[in-house]
Parts: C-alpha cells; structure tokens; sequence
C-alpha cells in the first residue's frame, strides 16, 4: 500500500478540484455547492480525507478516494463518518478499507474514540470493519426527534451504524 496515501484535504488545497469530481461521480451535485462544502475541510472539524496514488509516469499523485469526517456537537468524543468513496476504477481492492482504517486512525489523534455513519446499501461493507447498527443519530440535536419520525427514516432505507475505536 506504499503507493497509497490519506492526506488532509485543506492541507493539500491543489487537490480540491479532483476530490470534488471523485465525489460527483458518485453522487452528482453541483460543482460550486461541492466546491463550498470541501473548502469547509479544517484542523477541527469538519475534515475532508483525500485516498490519494502515486503515479508510476511521474511521482504526481492522482485523488482516488475521499471520507468526510463531522461534529457531533451534542455528543463529545464522538464524530460522524460520511461521503466514504472509491473512484469507481480502484474499488474491490482493499482501498476502501485502507481509507477507512487510516481515517479511524487520523479520528483517534483527536481524542474521539466513536465513530457513526450511516448507510442505504453498504452495511456489509462497513460490518467486515468492525461497525454494528445503533439508533439513528443526528448531527444536529437529538436522537429522539428523528425516532419518532418514521416517515423520514423508512423511505430512504438508510441505517445507522457505530463504532468504538
Ligand atoms: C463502499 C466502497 C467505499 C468500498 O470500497 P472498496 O475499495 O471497493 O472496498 P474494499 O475493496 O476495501 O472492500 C473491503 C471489504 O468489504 C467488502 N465489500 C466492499 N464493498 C462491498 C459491498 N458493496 N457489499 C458487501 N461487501 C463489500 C469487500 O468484499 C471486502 O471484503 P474482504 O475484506 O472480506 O475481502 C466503494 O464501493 C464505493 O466507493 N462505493 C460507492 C460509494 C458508496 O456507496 N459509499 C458508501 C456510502 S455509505
């Protein structure tokens, strides 16, 4: 995995425009709105992680993966894990997992030993590295508010994992 590399996102700004097509391949939102969202990436949280690869032609190093580590402001040593993608080219190689596990490790270095995220279709995924369903979280406030509205969490089918680190 030497070829492969996590860096900060805000710390590598050149990287940006990349990271950002990697993510609108996947799910398409406007540029400018992505854009925003990736600049937001800090020391404190939010943080964008870029999965970059070195190239064998000429040492540059291409973005093939990014994980967008968020507050929980209600929730202290605790952090939220989202928009986990693997350019479509480099997945089924361990890649996602390698980005996962060296995400875990940069969450560790800020005191915050538990991880959630959550998932529509890629529960098996995030189960092989060590995550377990939970109740629904919420960034924002409370659990309890979202729970009680069914209507929101049944249609999109999205699930809530966790884990200690
Ligand atoms: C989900 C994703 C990040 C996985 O990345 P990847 O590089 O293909 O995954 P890896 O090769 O590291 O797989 C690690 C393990 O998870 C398994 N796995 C990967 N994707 C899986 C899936 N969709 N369903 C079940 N298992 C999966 C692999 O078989 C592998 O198992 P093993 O350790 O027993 O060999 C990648 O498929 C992706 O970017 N998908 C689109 C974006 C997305 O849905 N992100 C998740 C948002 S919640």
């Amino acid at each position: 995995m030497e070829e492969f590399g996590v860096l900060q996102l805000h710390r590598n700004k050149h990287f940006i425009k990349d990271c950002c097509a990697v993510i609108n391949s996947e799910w398409p939102r406007s540029e400018t709105a992505r854009l925003h969202s990736l600049e937001a990436s800090c020391d404190t949280l939010p943080t964008s992680l870029v999965l970059v690869k070195k190239l064998e032609n000429n040492g540059n190093k291409a973005v093939i993966g990014h994980s967008k580590i968020t507050p929980i402001p209600s929730m202290l040593g605790s952090c939220f894990v989202e928009s986990v993608v693997i350019d479509h080219r480099y997945r089924g190689k361990g890649l996602g997992k390698f980005l996962m596990y060296k995400t875990e490790e940069y969450i560790k270095t800020l005191g915050i030993n538990t991880v959630y995220l959550s998932t529509k279709d890629k529960e098996d995924f995030y189960s092989k590295l060590g995550y377990v369903r939970c109740p629904p979280v919420s960034i924002y406030g409370s659990f309890s508010s979202v729970q009680k509205l069914p209507v929101i969490i049944s249609p999109s089918k999205k699930i809530y994992m966790k884990k200690k680190l």
